[in-house]
């Protein structure tokens, strides 16, 4: 039987509803809008209440895993003080998917915080690895034994950049080296973290699920392909080379120049490859804003350009650090089913031939399962594969490329057996 995993990715705010945390705190206090973003929580897609109902999809739809996130501002609503009722509800999720021949994927930092966390100890002190860690170890006496396969964190860059680059996510702050000291902890973190699963089993594969962009120079000219060498290296290869070199580092002229050791001592497992678009890049004279970034052909309803090429050169790129490969993330927010089907036979046909050439790809997951909130947009970006209904109590219904992927699928799964 072959082992690949096929899966789907959800992450808990998203699509769980009944949550309170940094994003709902922030929706509230109107600081999106601030900001220029008007996402509306609205109860997610109220997975709390429907998960049952989701999982049997899974079933349907032919996958054999399934990643998904665990909240903790809803396992510690307040410090030091954990809900029973929520660490049993997850127990009985992973239960749930174990029975059905599921493999969960679990990821443990999703982009969201607890409320009290940010005015505690942010990520900019390193008394927050401390803090985090010592959620991660309750969720690794839980479930270690149950879970083979554990995230630590989604898109750390991603995340730091929109918390502390362009204050879009809370905390919202502006300083690049912010930044890095948030990555630097959350680095940290980790390794703590991989220590704790492998003490308990060695056999437990831990990753980061990181996101990767295809960079291209928007003209042909010195300073754009410079730039576009520069923000590959801290986009894409960064942090992929701070776990063989122990040292996480950057410098941009004018705006950051940083370099501090960390013990990363290459302990990851494998690498989550999140890939969606690729990106133009132009060089402005302007050295407070040098960058501009834009899509020469927006197709998607995130105003991203589909280039399904990237996936492959991402693949390629991580594939020289020598670890697992498993595609966490890839796909699109779009009304026009044909749009999307056709986004995932372009991407599933680059899985294929990359899984016959490259025996460290262990997955891949669309993103996602539901329609559901996305960050800064809320509901109006529909990536799902269960369109969901949010002015008829939360009604799933397939979509088409739900089944076109199902049936892709099928047909691989007996290719690689
Ligand atoms: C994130 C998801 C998000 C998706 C689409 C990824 O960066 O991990 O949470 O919904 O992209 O924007």
């Amino acid at each position: 039987m072959n082992n690949f995993l096929w899966g789907v990715a959800t992450s808990a705010f998203q699509i769980e509803g009944n949550i309170s945390n940094d994003f709902t705190d922030w929706e509230q206090l109107g600081k999106f809008k601030n900001n220029g973003a008007d996402p509306r929580y609205e109860n997610g897609s109220n997975h709390w209440d429907l998960w049952e109902t989701d999982f049997e999809y899974l079933k349907e739809l032919n996958l054999n895993a399934y990643r998904f996130s665990i909240e903790w501002a809803r396992i510690e609503p307040v410090r030091n003080e954990y809900s029973q009722s929520a660490i049993d509800k997850y127990h009985q999720m992973i239960d749930k998917l174990i029975s059905l021949g599921i493999e969960p994927v679990i990821t443990l930092h999703h982009f969201t915080h607890p409320s009290w966390f940010h005015d505690l100890s942010p990520w900019t002190e390193s008394s927050s690895i401390e803090i985090f860690t010592k959620f991660a170890q309750k969720m690794v006496d839980e479930f270690a034994h149950k879970i083979k396969y554990w995230i630590t964190f989604n898109e750390p860059q991603v995340w730091a950049l929109a918390a502390y680059g362009d204050a879009k996510f809370p905390p919202g702050q502006k300083d690049l080296y912010k930044v890095m000291d948030a990555i630097y902890n959350i680095l940290y973190a980790h390794i703590r973290i991989y220590d704790m699963l492998k003490s308990v089993d060695n056999n437990i594969q831990v990753g980061i699920a990181k996101h990767f962009v295809v960079f291209k120079e928007a003209r042909r000219f010195f300073f754009d392909r410079n730039l576009v060498k520069k923000l590959h290296q801290f986009f894409n290869v960064m942090i992929l080379e701070a776990f063989s070199t122990d040292s996480l580092e950057f410098q941009f002229p004018f705006l950051l120049s940083y370099n501090s050791f960390i013990p990363l001592d290459n302990k990851i497992d494998f690498w989550g490859i999140n890939y969606y678009y690729r990106l133009h890049a132009k060089f402005k004279i302007n050295y407070k804003n040098p960058i501009e970034l834009f899509a020469k052909e927006p197709a998607t309803d995130m105003g991203w350009e589909i280039y399904p090429k990237g996936l492959k050169k991402m693949i390629k790129l991580v594939d020289a650090t020598n670890k697992n490969i498993m595609i966490t993330e890839n796909g699109i927010a779009t009304e026009d089913e044909k749009l999307r089907m056709n986004f995932i036979k372009k991407h599933l046909k680059i899985v294929k031939s990359q899984m016959k050439k490259r025996k460290s790809l262990i997955g891949f997951f669309y993103w996602s399962l539901l329609d559901n909130y996305e960050w800064l947009e809320g509901k109006s970006k529909r990536f799902g594969l269960i369109h969901v209904d949010y002015n008829n109590n939360f009604k799933r219904k397939l979509k088409p490329a739900a089944l076109l992927y199902a049936s892709f699928i099928k047909k691989l799964s007996t290719v690689t057996n």
